[in-house]
């Protein structure tokens, strides 16, 4: 990070000591974590390690411990996954996931995809997608999950860095895998390409061009490279011992984004499981009766560690919701459910409250028992409407996808401040630092980093040792990006980033990614891209940009451009925003420099700017 922290040391302004008011001290709350303060001086990540097989077989593989032990305990008939959207309602149990993850795992071998392999995942949520993911951990492959949202140049530049051999997908979405830039990958595994599923997942103009076969159902023919995914299961063997690895083995490779260069990808290993385990079990509070719902999408690491790893390796029912955010629906998933435990995101809630208290009002929330939040600060408005309608403060979880699990949290025995993000997960450290790494005392605002050592941390980022070690600068300490303070009770505070990384609707943008869609449309010729302050989506995308010749500036253009960056990325990093200008601030070296268009948009001085081209 070129990013030094200037301001480290000053004194933070005013806290905002505001208390959660329970209707039930934490202290009289049967949550699985009892006391914070005790916890976090007996605690032994060994202990943790004793409750999976692995321990005492020495063989490992988190589908055993997820899926296949449950299998074979009482939990065999167990819902493992409560899957809804419109004309889907289905339910698999543990044994259901052991049979058809072991039939995936074997289409995946017929395919001659072995372990370490890195498999591709572009699905709408969906009971395929974790189906797929789980075959892909099953044979020791390394999922490599793509949101569904992502366009053709996202989905070149993970399939490219990853080396992807093989995707499991759709024919909607396949349409946007350029497959002429990625030589690795053989195969693709088309869910719903033959047979009545394939009427669901597609366009109309693609429907148009479907010949109906003899038995009326649709058929889409298979092109090179592709296999039906149902065909190929109906045909496998439920039969495929799990792959036994090591714990250094690879678990699951997440991209995400800094604020120079391509998406990185964070690989995980296997022993990330331990983590995930007990921050579920502590964090999450859940137990075997919850009936849990993550919004999270499996594309993003919130939607795997917290979708798939930790509930499941604690046996739990979870609810996947399919389809697009609407509140009614929202509602309605937890009051049909019963859903008990519920982990979603602040701008969700700022969704929902912009939705009004009438929908709410229409369902039974009373279901609920325990909320948490993740991605973003939860913003104090959105904390008191979540307990307004349902009785619960949702509780922070900080974390981030190359730190694997939750870190700093609000437990749910624990007296908290509104605002506050939490407390450091007991055996792990969190502090605030300076630039030397020198903690720093409570009040004063630094670097927000992490002793190393905990269980679910990165391994390294994918064919590229020197960014990995990048997170280690200061040296001692794994660096957030993050900044915060500490106050006098150990509560820390998160601020901000230290660095130019965008969070828009609790999902993580690069800058330098959206930057490069926009110079690729043919009238711009430079392009700045920051986050700004926004009501619901916390930060909004806004782009400064500069025209080629021959092009001047309109609402039209405006309009095209920022359609042109959700065709090729994805509409969640196409900007809100474009501001045009006649030139882009630039250092020496020919880097936009992002702190001056900060300071454009919100019309504050422009600093120092003698670095500047002219
Ligand atoms: C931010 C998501 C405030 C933070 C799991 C972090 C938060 C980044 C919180 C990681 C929170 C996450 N309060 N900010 N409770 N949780 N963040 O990789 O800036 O998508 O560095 O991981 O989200 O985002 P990522």
């Amino acid at each position: 990070m070129s990013e030094k922290f200037v301001d480290s040391g000053s004194t933070v302004p005013t806290f905002i000591e505001e208390k959660v008011e329970w209707e039930r001290k934490p202290a009289d709350i049967d949550a699985n974590l009892k006391n914070y303060d005790e916890a976090c001086q007996d605690f032994d990540w060994k202990e943790v390690e004793a409750r999976f097989d692995w321990h005492k077989t020495g063989r490992v593989n988190v589908v055993h411990e997820a899926v296949d032990r449950h299998a074979a305990s009482w939990r065999k008939n167990k819902v493992a996954l409560y899957y809804t959207d419109e004309g889907r309602d289905e339910k698999y149990t543990f044994q259901d996931l052991k049979l058809l993850s072991s039939k995936f795992g074997n289409v995946l071998k017929k395919l001659g995809i072995k372990k370490g392999d890195r498999v591709g995942t572009l699905l709408p949520r969906s009971p395929e997608l974790y189906i797929g993911v789980l075959g892909i951990n099953r044979i020791g492959a390394i999922p490599v999950p793509l949101f569904e949202a992502f366009m053709e140049q996202a989905i070149e530049d993970r399939m490219e860095n990853s080396g992807a051999v093989a995707i499991i997908t759709n024919q909607r979405l396949k349409q946007r895998i350029p497959y002429d830039k990625l030589p690795a990958m053989k195969h693709t595994i088309l869910v719903g390409a033959k047979g009545e599923m394939a009427e669901s997942v597609l366009s109309e103009e693609e429907e148009a061009s479907i010949s109906v076969g003899d038995s009326g159902a649709l058929y889409v023919p298979l092109e090179k490279g592709e296999v039906s995914y149902e065909e190929e299961m109906s045909s496998a063997s439920e039969d495929c011992d799990p792959e036994w690895l090591t714990l250094d083995d690879g678990l699951i490779i997440h991209y995400t984004s800094g604020s120079t260069g391509r998406s990185k990808g964070a690989l995980h290993r296997q022993y990330a499981m331990v983590g995930h385990y007990q921050t579920s079990k502590w964090a999450l509070d859940l137990r075997d009766d919850d009936i849990y719902w993550n919004t999270a999408d499996p594309g993003w690491v919130t939607g795997t560690s917290y979708g798939i790893y930790g509930p499941w390796t604690l046996g739990i029912s979870s609810v996947v919701l399919g389809g697009k955010f609407g509140a009614a629906r929202w509602y309605k998933t937890i009051e049909k459910y019963k859903v008990t435990m519920w982990y979603s995101a602040p701008t969700a809630y700022r969704l929902l409250m912009g939705a009004g208290e009438k929908v709410a009002q229409r369902y039974n929330l009373s279901s609920l028992r325990h909320i948490c939040t993740v991605g973003e600060p939860l913003n104090p408005e959105a904390l008191r409407w979540v307990r307004k309608i349902t009785g619960l403060a949702p509780h922070e979880t900080w974390w981030m996808t190359e730190t694997g699990m939750q870190l700093i949290c609000n437990y749910r025995s624990m007296d908290f401040k509104v605002g506050a993000t939490g407390k450091p997960f007991p055996g792990t450290y969190a502090t605030v630092a300076d630039d030397e790494g020198n903690e720093l005392p409570a009040g004063q605002m630094g670097h927000l980093v992490v002793k190393p050592g905990w269980p679910s941390m990165m391994q390294t980022i994918w064919g590229n040792e020197e960014k990995f070690q990048e997170y280690f600068k200061i040296k001692g300490w794994y660096l957030t990006g993050d900044s915060a303070y500490k106050d006098e009770d150990g509560f820390i505070w998160y601020a901000g980033r230290v660095d130019d990384v965008i969070k828009t609707c609790g999902e993580r943008v690069g800058p330098f990614e959206v930057e490069s869609a926009l110079v690729q449309h043919p009238a711009v010729a430079e392009a700045g891209v920051i986050g700004k302050p926004d009501p619901v989506r916390g930060q909004a995308i806004k782009a400064f940009i500069t025209l080629r010749e021959g092009h001047t500036p309109s609402d039209e253009l405006k309009r095209e451009v920022i359609q042109f960056v959700k065709e090729n990325l994805a509409t969640h990093a196409a900007p809100r925003e474009i501001d045009f200008r006649d030139k882009l601030p630039k250092t020496r070296s020919g880097k936009i420099m992002r702190r001056v268009l900060k300071a454009w948009d919100l019309g504050q001085p422009t600093g120092d700017i003698s670095t500047m081209d002219d």
